[in-house]
């Protein structure tokens, strides 16, 4: 589905964007990770060749970083097809009034100005090559979620921008989507569930809340993003597309 592909996928190392970093390759792309930490070594052998991937190690807060990224890939490829922006993080989980100002500003620089850089310098690659751009959201950027206000804004701030994009670039033929998953196996959410006051609930919790079964993993967030990153999404953009189990449906108690 994604022959000769060469796309950037940032936070590519672990959780859903390894995922999809295997998926995509898979599906016959080659991929460039920005990402704070590097592949493992072990894990890159998972790829089917490691040919197919290029790791940039990269701070996506660092606008210098990012565009020196960018720069690297095109004189080693000449051209991008995709950016998917899927880096993020989801610390700390607090009320907005417990946050505190640099809190504030690094998931607002890593969740969602990383996406102003990757534009910044990746557009005219798009621009020539007609290609896609996807965000990774959250259920909770439409949704809401209980202490964690400043990543639910980031969240919800992507979904607007996704619709915000689709509109300027569908005139230069470029598609943008989100997807939007609810809880996903991966450090980042294991992370978030020691936070929570009641951890001995909070496994269950996340196993209900899918109406189609347990918390997944990242593998069914990946399959999704291969299609909305595919041609055979070709007439799709500004969607954000639930990955949720159905986890959004309904009134129901769960703990
Ligand atoms: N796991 C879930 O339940 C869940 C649910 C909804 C949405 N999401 C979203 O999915 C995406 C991936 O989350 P995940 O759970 O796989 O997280 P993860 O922590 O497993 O992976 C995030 C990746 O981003 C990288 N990263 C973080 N900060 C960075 C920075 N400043 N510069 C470069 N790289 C950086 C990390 O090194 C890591 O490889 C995020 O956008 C997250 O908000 C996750």
């Amino acid at each position: 589905m994604l022959e000769n592909k060469i796309i950037v996928l940032t936070g590519g190392s672990d959780g859903i964007g390894w995922e999809c970093a295997k998926a995509y390759v898979k599906a016959g792309a080659t991929i460039c990770i920005l990402d704070k930490n590097e592949v493992p070594d072990d894990r890159a052998k998972e790829l089917i060749t490691t040919d197919k991937l290029l790791m940039l190690t990269c701070n996506l807060a660092n606008e210098q970083q990012v565009q020196a990224a960018f720069n690297t890939i095109i004189e080693k490829y000449g051209r991008i097809d995709a950016i998917h922006n899927n880096a993020a993080i989801a610390h700390p989980s607090k009320t907005l009034d417990e946050t505190t100002n640099p809190e504030w500003d690094l998931l607002m620089d890593i969740n969602l100005k990383s996406i102003l850089y990757t534009t910044r310098y990746g557009i005219v690659h798009l621009k020539k090559s007609q290609g896609v751009i996807l965000n990774t959201s959250s259920m909770v950027g439409s949704l809401g979620q209980d202490n964690h206000a400043v990543y639910v804004a980031t969240k919800g701030a992507i979904n607007a921008l996704t619709k915000a994009m689709a509109l300027d670039y569908a005139p230069f033929k470029i598609r943008v989507n989100a997807i939007s998953p609810a809880a996903v196996n991966t450090p980042t959410l294991q992370a978030w569930s020691q936070e929570q006051p009641n951890q001995h609930e909070i496994e269950n919790y996340l196993n209900k809340l899918q109406p189609l079964g347990n918390m997944p993993k990242g593998d069914v967030i990946a399959d999704a993003c291969t299609f909305l990153l595919s041609h055979a999404a070709r007439f799709i953009t500004g969607t954000i597309l639930p990955v949720s189990g159905g986890a959004e449906l309904g009134y129901r108690t769960l703990i």
